[in-house]
């Protein structure tokens, strides 16, 4: 698998943050090859999130998901999951690297600007979530 699914969430798209972002993604070599700026609903997010539904951040992480626009992307390259979830940085970005987008760019664990799937068989699924077949251009 050498496509991901990432999320700019609503901190950094209501921040005009979204350009620098994917100058990073960029510049780390990996291609944006779909990309569209939606705003989820809350079934969606819940669907989406769904893994998380037990948690006690989860009727908070929806509200938030569904507080503003997103935009949901598609990136391609050589083990690109790894290498994205590398360039994020950890989720807390009290423990991110420095270099990575949350450690510039997340104003919490909650908004930290950028979501990336962490396995070959949810980049899978993610994908299918927002894109059809044909809106994907390798
Ligand atoms: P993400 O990588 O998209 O996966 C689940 C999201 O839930 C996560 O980024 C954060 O936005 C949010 N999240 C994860 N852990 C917590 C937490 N402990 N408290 C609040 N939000 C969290």
């Amino acid at each position: 698998m050498n496509k991901t699914l990432s999320i700019i969430k609503p901190d950094a798209t209501s921040r005009n943050i979204t350009g620098a972002i994917n100058s990073i993604i960029e510049k780390e070599g990996i291609k944006i090859i779909a990309q569209k700026r939606i705003k989820l609903s809350k079934e969606q997010a819940s669907e989406f999130y769904k893994i998380h539904e037990d948690k006690p951040f989860f009727n908070d992480l929806i509200e938030y998901m569904t507080s503003g626009a997103v935009i949901v992307q598609v990136l391609q390259g050589d083990d690109v999951i790894n290498k994205y979830r590398e360039i994020m940085g950890a989720t807390n970005p009290e423990k991110a690297k420095e270099g990575t987008i949350r450690k510039k760019f997340a104003l919490s664990i909650q908004e930290n600007a950028v979501h990336g799937s962490d396995s070959s068989e949810n980049a899978g699924n993610e994908i299918n979530f927002f894109f059809k077949e044909n809106e994907i251009i390798t």
